[in-house]
């Protein structure tokens, strides 16, 4: 008898999902060429890093809507947004950020700092719906889970008449938010890693 895989399950995840949503960054975040720059070398410790900086920013965003996709109860794909001016987090959470980050010792909390300072200074200044991070479990890709994710996010804007905003540090994801509606409105090295800036405009 021919295998069926089960049914891929889209949802708004919340509070209890942190945990999991947390992992799931971590693990598909870690080949990331920032991670790299910023983390370094270590795979594990990049994973461990990043699930703990992310643990802190998703219990600390209420603004944040987390959308996942689960299959047999696991979660495998997840897209984060903040609504319009909310792309930073609140203060407390910032600070929080900031005394987890020191814990990776200063060399990495430097770079995290940076990393952030050149996201946040090419920031769009129109209202917009700040995507990201978006990861599907890096044995999954290229199935069409980041699209149903892609698809579910576009609706919202297209709902809501805003646009988009994105940034990523990889040339292959720059074509996948390309087809979804975005277009580069600007690049910059980053720690020696080139990225890409992303708006897509409202429909
Ligand atoms: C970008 C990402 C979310 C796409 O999810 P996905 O489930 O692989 O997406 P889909 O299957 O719907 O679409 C695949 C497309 O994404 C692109 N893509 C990016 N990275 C890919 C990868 N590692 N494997 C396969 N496709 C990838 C390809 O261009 C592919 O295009 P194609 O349809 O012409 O083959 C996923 O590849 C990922 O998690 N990447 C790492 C994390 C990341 O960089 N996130 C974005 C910045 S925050």
């Amino acid at each position: 008898m021919r295998h069926r895989e089960p049914y891929l399950h889209l949802r708004s995840l919340d509070r209890a999902d942190v945990a999991e949503v947390a992992a799931l960054l971590g693990r598909g975040m870690a080949d990331s060429p920032l991670h790299v720059a910023v983390y370094g070398g270590d795979e594990a410790r990049r994973t461990r890093r990043h699930e703990s900086l992310m643990s802190v920013l998703l219990s600390g965003s209420p603004s944040m809507r987390v959308v996942g996709v689960e299959q047999g109860g696991s979660l495998i794909g997840v897209a984060a947004a903040v609504p319009p001016a909310r792309c930073r987090p609140p203060a407390k959470t910032r600070l929080r950020l900031l005394s987890r980050a020191l814990t990776f010792g200063p060399g990495a909390a430097a770079r995290l700092l940076a990393w952030n300072r050149a996201w946040t200074a090419r920031d769009i200044s129109e209202p917009h719906v700040h995507l990201g991070p978006v990861s599907v479990d890096w044995h999954l890709r290229g199935r069409g889970i980041g699209t149903l994710l892609m698809l579910r996010h576009t609706s919202h804007l297209d709902s809501i008449g805003v646009p988009g905003y994105a940034e990523t540090d990889r040339p292959e994801v720059v074509g996948f938010y390309r087809r979804h509606g975005y277009a580069v409105i600007g690049e910059a090295d980053v720690l020696g890693v080139p990225n890409w800036f992303l708006r897509r405009p409202p429909r």
